[in-house]
């Protein structure tokens, strides 16, 4: 049966760097409280023409680019973000028109942190029925635009970034192996965010009410543990692979301690973890694909290498999906 292959990727991270040591000036909390809590030592913060479809168009340039591929060669664009610079056009749209991907159809998939791996999913589906489209997935976010800078609990953990992968399909033994996906909508209020995008200067004024992430992270966090182990040993099991042939698991970045939770339940030693959560925060649907790019530059991922990637964000939506590289 066909399935999507990866065939490029590419990432986009605004220039401004905020540090612990500068939040330590912003609010109550220290560099040694959110190092030991959650691994963050630095995020990025969007600036002037960074705005989501500005850092999406980016990272989409570079994939492109590997792949050895125009934008006209692209039969659709599927961005994963919850911070959209406006609710109509989608993001996607304005990537479209940024990249003068004409030929393209393009939308936006909202599943919170899970958008990028929600989005391959969806991409997966289509090539399976129609193996010769290109489609550009992407995950990005300007999330600094959503938090509340007074709110030590939430504005320490988040950052602002973009990646991009270009899939094909394929009947080889390469790409999605396997794919899980799921949500709970009965616990939306544990992580939440009412307001609208984020051009919008007027929401992004703090005190407005429903302006800001709002989450519950003790608790968050035990359930993202427990469900993205539950959704990989799901994958492993569908595509029948032992675990130890994993070479490389990239996990949502929101916390240093659940990566490592993870890995303990999976009895996988960190060296086969991918982590950046300490240069770029949580960046939502960012961290899979920009880890993903990441890994594939600097060698990590080497062809035929088995990849595990796993998702958990607010709705709640979960899932995790296996590669061969
Ligand atoms: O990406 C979507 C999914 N999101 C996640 O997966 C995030 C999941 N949650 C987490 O990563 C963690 O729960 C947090 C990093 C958000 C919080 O860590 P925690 O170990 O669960 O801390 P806590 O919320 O239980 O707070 C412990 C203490 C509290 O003080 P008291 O009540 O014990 O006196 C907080 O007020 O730490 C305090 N605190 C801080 N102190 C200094 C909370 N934030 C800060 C801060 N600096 N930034």
């Amino acid at each position: 049966m066909n399935h999507a292959v990866i065939i490029g990727t590419g990432s986009a991270l605004p220039e401004r760097v905020l540090t612990n040591f500068d939040l330590e000036r912003m609010v109550d909390t220290s560099d040694e409280w959110i190092t030991t809590r959650t691994g963050i030592k630095t995020r990025r913060i969007a600036g002037k023409d960074e705005n989501t479809s500005q850092l999406a168009s980016r990272a989409a340039r570079r994939a492109l680019e590997m792949a050895g591929l125009g934008p006209a060669d692209l039969d659709c664009i599927i961005v994963g973000t919850i911070t959209p610079d406006m609710t109509m056009p989608s993001c996607a749209c304005l990537v479209q028109k940024e990249l003068a991907a004409n030929r393209a159809f393009a939308f936006d998939l909202n599943a919170a942190c899970s958008g990028f791996l929600f989005s391959l999913d969806v991409a997966d589906k289509y090539l399976c029925a129609n193996p010769a489209m290109k489609i550009l997935v992407i995950g990005a976010e300007t999330l600094s635009s959503r938090v509340n800078w007074q709110d030590r609990n939430t504005c320490v953990l988040f950052g602002d970034g973009a990646g991009a992968c270009v899939v094909t399909g394929t009947k080889a033994e390469r790409g999605i192996l396997a794919s899980r996906l799921f949500a709970d909508g009965s616990l939306w209020e544990l992580l939440h965010l009412e307001a609208a995008p984020s051009l919008n200067q007027e929401l992004r004024r703090p005190g407005q009410e429903g302006a800001a992430i709002r989450m519950a992270g003790r608790e968050v966090f035990k359930i993202a543990v427990r469900a993205m182990a539950d959704a990989l040993q799901q994958v492993l099991a569908e595509a029948q692979v032992e675990v130890g042939r994993v070479g490389l698991v990239i996990p949502h970045q929101a916390n240093i301690r659940i990566i490592k939770s993870l890995a303990d339940h999976l009895s996988l030693p960190m060296e086969k973890i991918y982590v950046n959560v300490d240069k770029y925060g949580n960046t939502s649907a960012a961290t899979i694909p920009i880890a993903i790019d990441e890994a594939s530059r600097t060698g990590r991922l080497r062809e035929g290498d088995l990849l595990l990637l796993c998702s958990f964000g607010g709705g709640f939506t979960w899932g995790a999906t296996l590669i061969r590289w």
